[in-house]
């Protein structure tokens, strides 16, 4: 196995590409779904199940691990690899995201963002180079920069200033991990709904030469096409040999349509979360569980499914599960979600293989149109 974190094209179909992303923890297969595992657990999931589905990295939280267990505890317990369980290669985000999201009395400023924590009101500082101290204590493979994102619909000048700040952010993030050959630091792009700013942030980060581009501040309350559009506008300034995340997205049909404007990778709570809340995702679309018409369908969720959470349980029994709030509802409909989007991305990289994107992308989406089985 290579030592050296690395990056490499095994085939192109139009703009999406299929490749690997090589490190010593492990080799990712992209396009790559990668489960969220915020607290150092995909919630209600075994990571050896996690594993078994065909997840080659799972997703760590900066912000959560910094405030329980705490980023020096995990260092002293081996690092979040042992401390969990999972051998395989960990990307962490940098913290940002979730203080705006979750922390109360923010305050972000050219230093950083000071804020309480959400856990216990205790105050808290992450700045970049905290940030990038706090991934390296947890001895995460693959981490972020901390950046600053604008929730859209926004002011063009909150954009531009934020986008900007985050490239300074990246500048000092660059500094603060210095040259870790088996690891890597990624970029985010940020820029909103504006062609011109992401390209600008696109062009600013590439020269700091990283070793992979993330595109963030999208799937944050804009339409899908604003998205779509937002991809083609930061894309075409990124460099063809380096890996390409999309960040928090999202549906399986936001992913087909990305992997075809150039993304590699992808991370969204959207298939655990959902089936925490009793929303199964099939090759026919989505099913709420909650609904009374499944209370006496003896059915599974999908019979042809080669994954047990699909085939061995009625709707009934999940139903029941659902309504009753059993833990095993959430575990077996994220089971089921996981598996779902695993094979989704897995459908997507033989695609390409194949040379038959397009057509794939019509298969799938033909299918989710006919509707539950
Ligand atoms: N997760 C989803 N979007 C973003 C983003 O813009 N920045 C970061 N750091 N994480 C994200």
């Amino acid at each position: 196995m290579s030592e050296a974190f690395g990056f490499r094209l095994l085939a192109r179909d139009g703009v999406a590409r299929r490749g690997e992303v090589t490190m010593p923890r492990g080799t990712i297969r992209t396009p790559a779904f990668m489960p969220v595992g915020t607290a150092g657990t995909v919630k209600a999931m075994y990571l050896d199940q996690v594993r078994a589905l065909g997840a080659d990295v799972i997703l760590g939280n900066t912000y959560h691990l910094m405030l329980r267990p705490g980023a020096e505890r995990v260092a002293r317990l081996g690092g979040l690899h042992t401390f969990a369980g999972w051998p395989h290669p960990i990307l962490t985000d940098s913290g940002g995201f979730q203080v705006m999201s979750l922390a109360a009395l923010r305050k972000l400023d050219e230093t950083g963002v000071t804020f309480r924590s959400h856990v216990d009101g205790t105050p808290h500082v992450l700045t970049p180079e905290r940030s990038i101290e706090i991934q390296g204590l947890l001895d995460s493979d693959i981490q972020m920069q901390l950046d600053e994102c604008v929730r859209l619909p926004g002011e063009r000048g909150d954009i531009e200033r934020a986008m900007e700040l985050s490239v300074r952010w990246a500048e000092r993030c660059k500094h603060a991990f210095g040259d870790q050959p088996g690891k890597a630091m990624f970029a985010i792009v940020q820029g909103g709904d504006h062609a011109d700013l992401r390209e600008r942030s696109a062009r600013a980060l590439v020269d700091l030469d990283l070793k992979g581009y993330a595109v963030g501040g999208l799937a944050v309350g804009e339409p899908q096409a604003v998205m779509l559009d937002m991809l083609d506008a930061t894309c075409a300034h990124l460099p063809a040999d380096k890996p390409r995340y999309l960040m928090g997205v999202g549906t399986p049909e936001d992913i087909l349509l990305s992997v075809g404007r150039g993304i590699d990778m992808f991370d969204c709570v959207m298939p655990t979360r959902a089936g925490r809340h009793g929303v199964a995702y099939t090759r026919r679309g989505r099913i709420n569980l909650r609904n009374a018409r499944h209370a006496e369908d003896t059915r599974p969720l999908d019979a042809e499914s080669d994954c047990p959470a699909a085939r061995d349980y009625s709707r009934a029994y999940l139903h029941h599960l659902v309504r009753s709030k059993e833990a095993l509802g959430g575990m077996v409909l994220t089971w089921n979600n996981l598996a779902y989007y695993q094979n989704l991305m897995a459908g997507i990289r033989a695609a390409i293989e194949a040379g038959r994107y397009a057509d794939h992308v019509e298969a799938v989406r033909a299918e989710w149109a006919r509707g539950d089985l």
